[in-house]
């Protein structure tokens, strides 16, 4: 992108002078009295200096760390609603001792309601979207640059990091989070997390746990086996944890085996603290907290947004001995020692301005590698612009901008203030003018495909038509399936027959069924793509970029085939539907039963034996790829090693899957994911790939054991392009 030089220089020029005049300030005003206090020393642990901290304080100043202090339309203002940052919560901080504020805000793909503080932020492709890249490398870029966009507003935490497995693929946030496989979730979710809070932002991790779907989900309960908990939805917040190091764990709404997620001692303490020794601390999700006394017994550190149960009620129960003084002190522990661990302490927050072109750079770059080329008969893509002089670009704001999801993962489009509760939201990213920047001499014509005989007709005159497609979603709603709405699945027939050099662009939430997938040539998922995500599209049309991405999630035939193929919805008229309402629930008041297990996703469609309309894994590209000589060497770490070579005439990357199968007596499905490999490739190279096992990724939850045991026996390990392309093929026995 080129940038103006003038604009250039005078915005750094702003930039330079509004940072001296900072400083100045800063340095003019008196040193505050903490600066030199023991708990400043930065040579010590954070756990040291939060027990420094710890001892200077009252009782009132520990109870205002445990709770927030409200958010705009939720409830009655606070008194100190003014020091809030405008973000989705916030929690005092000491000032007399140098500890700040933790400012909050929703940061799924981007920084929420920028706009209502005047300011500007990047929306990045959806966490799934992200998540078909399968690069760490990426993940780490989207999360640097979120924790810099929230540092630039004054925010010192993120609430994004949702990991929740697509157990239900109709569930409306399906997008904020990073797939079905429990492996590649967490790999992805923990090095956004690593890269967001280096940034000096307290890192969170959510919604935890087996929140998979949002009808009812303040007073559903989801009841699942321990094996299969831990081994799914678990495994995934573990290995999160494991590598990026958050700061703070969100609790869900939803109850898990009878207690709701905020104050579920297995979840909670048994296996958060005792079993992977997390060190930060658990603030429940807005309105999930639902007991004072049952609450911090069971590990829960904050409440949020405001104080129903940690506020005057917690002061209270101490003063009552019925909590006692060293739980309340825990908790005070875990949050300063978070304070101190994210380096909100020794670097504080100070407003600044984002920068807009690096970032939506970043956000392109990510998005091009997250799109995901599911059909490309007779080679109709790459497009060859030179042969092109007519091109139909059809679908619902084709012509000005692309989907975004909705609820509080929201980010603020330029130009429009924040949006309310529901709204579709376009960002200004015209796949039009992209396409026609592409192929400029061509004859660019839209329809915005409301009309079937008007999209037909005008597909008909030209040489290629091209068709958007979108599925919204959001936070607080499921999808009725996955079928796309308003009958775009009619136009699409109608076009495809009325041009055979048909292409359609799927901007989507989730898995999508495709009647007409037979009948087009060319489909392209791109998912929610992000601020830039219309020249992501055309350079992947087009080929500049030749697509990597493949699919984290399964696209099954129909909803049919779903281990639930119903939804299971809660009673009529619940208490819990509203809100502001849902702390007064004491227990759940309906049960979805996962009794699928571990089958989520793939290893479902692998053990039920049932055909899908595009695997886990899959993705094509402009060049091939061919697998060979696979090795493994057996140890406490096994080693596989095989080839990729790209046997096709250009430069690609391929995304070399390994899965395993265990022994029969483990009572797995048939294979998981156990390690992938981004491998580059120019036109006839061959690499060698090496992945070493984690022994965890191979292993089962012995409930017995209450641990996790490799099962020996017989091993086959297979390698390929995706969960139902693997050529190679080994067996091993593991003891
Ligand atoms: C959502 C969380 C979000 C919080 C604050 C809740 O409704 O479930 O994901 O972080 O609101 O906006």
């Amino acid at each position: 992108m080129k940038i103006n030089p003038l604009i250039k220089f005078f915005g750094l020029a702003a930039l330079a002078v509004a940072s001296i005049a900072s400083q100045a300030q800063r340095r003019s005003q008196p040193e505050p009295a903490w600066a030199h206090a023991a708990w400043m020393n930065q040579s010590l642990s954070p756990d040291e200096r939060a027990d420094l901290v710890l001892k200077q304080l009252t009782l009132d100043e520990k109870i205002d760390l445990i709770h927030g202090e409200g958010m705009a339309g939720w409830g009655k203002p606070k008194p100190n609603a003014y020091l809030g940052n405008g973000g989705a919560g916030f929690t005092l901080g000491v000032d007399r001792l140098g500890i700040p504020i933790i400012q909050m805000s929703d940061a799924a793909y981007g920084v929420r309601s920028s706009a209502m503080n005047g300011r500007y932020s990047t929306a990045l492709p959806s966490n799934l979207g992200a998540a078909a890249s399968w690069d760490t490398d990426s993940a780490c870029q989207y999360g640097a640059l979120i924790g810099r966009e929230l540092r630039a507003q004054g925010y010192n935490m993120t609430l994004g990091g949702g990991v929740n497995l697509t157990r239900e693929p109709r569930n409306g946030r399906t997008f904020e989070y990073q797939g079905e496989d429990p492996i590649l979730a967490g790999t992805l979710v923990g090095n956004r997390i690593r890269c967001e809070q280096a940034q000096h932002v307290i890192g969170d991790i959510k919604h935890y746990a087996v929140n998979d779907q949002e009808s009812g989900r303040n007073e559903v309960n989801a009841i699942i086996s321990k094996r299969a908990l831990q081994e799914t939805d678990l495994l995934a917040f573990h290995i999160g944890i494991q590598i990026g190091n958050p700061q703070a764990v969100m609790c869900s709404y939803n109850a898990i085996n009878g207690d709701f997620a905020c104050e579920n001692k297995y979840t909670l303490t048994d296996v958060l603290r005792n079993q992977w020794g997390f060190q930060g601390f658990v603030v429940s999700d807005w309105g999930g907290t639902h007991s004072t006394e049952k609450a911090s017994a069971a590990g829960l550190d904050n409440e949020e947004p405001g104080e129903v149960f940690y506020g005057d009620a917690y002061k209270q129960a101490v003063q009552d001995g019925k909590i006692p003084m060293s739980e309340l002190d825990l908790h005070v522990h875990r949050i300063l020692r978070a304070e101190f661990a994210a380096g909100l302490v020794d670097h504080p927050v100070h407003k600044s301005v984002v920068d807009v072109f690096g970032d939506l750079a970043i956000a392109r770059h990510i998005e091009e590698q997250s799109i995901v080329l599911l059909r490309n008969q007779n080679h109709q893509l790459p497009l060859s612009a030179a042969s092109l002089h007519t091109i139909a670009v059809i679908g619902e704001h084709a012509d000005s901008g692309m989907l975004s999801g909705g609820g509080s993962a929201q980010v603020d489009p330029p130009g429009q203030h924040s949006p309310h509760w529901g709204q579709h939201v376009w960002f200004p990213t015209s796949p039009l003018q992209s396409i026609q920047a592409m192929a400029p001499k061509a004859k660019v014509s839209f329809a915005s495909g409301s009309d079937s005989a008007a999209a037909a007709t005008l597909a008909a005159q030209s040489d290629v038509a091209i068709v958007f497609v979108n599925q919204w979603s959001s936070e607080g709603m499921d999808l009725p399936d996955l079928t796309l709405p308003n009958h775009q699945d009619d136009m699409v027939a109608a076009v495809a027959k009325a041009n055979p050099h048909t292409i359609v662009v799927l901007e989507n939430a989730t898995a999508v069924t495709m009647p007409w997938v037979k009948q087009v040539s060319g489909i392209v998922v791109a998912w929610f793509p992000g601020s830039d995500g219309a020249p992501a599209v055309a350079n992947v049309l087009f080929g500049q970029v030749n697509p990597s991405a493949k699919l984290p999630i399964t696209f099954p035939l129909s909803v049919a085939d779903l281990p639930h193929p119903k939804l299971i919805m809660p009673p009529p008229h619940s208490e819990g539907a509203a809100p502001v309402q849902r702390h007064v629930l004491t227990s759940p008041t309906f049960s979805v039963n996962y009794d699928e297990g571990v089958k989520i996703g793939y290893k479902w469609y692998d053990a039920e034996d049932k055909p899908v309309l595009f695997p886990f894994g899959f993705g094509l590209s402009y060049t091939t790829y061919n697998y060979s000589g696979l090795t493994v060497t057996p140890g406490a770490k096994p080693t596989v090693t095989f080839t990729v070579k790209n046997t096709g005439s250009r430069v690609g990357v391929e995304i070399a899957q390994l899965y395993a199968a265990l022994p029969a007596s483990a009572q797995e499905p048939p294979k998981r994911l156990v390690g992938w490999s981004r491998v580059a490739l120019n036109p006839g190279e061959s690499k060698q790939v090496t992945l070493t096992i984690d022994p965890m990724y191979l292993s089962i939850f012995d409930e017995a054991s209450n641990s996790f045991r490799l099962v020996p026996g017989s091993y086959t390990f297979m390698a390929g392009g995706s969960s139902q392309s693997l050529p190679l093929h080994r067996s091993v026995t593991l003891q």
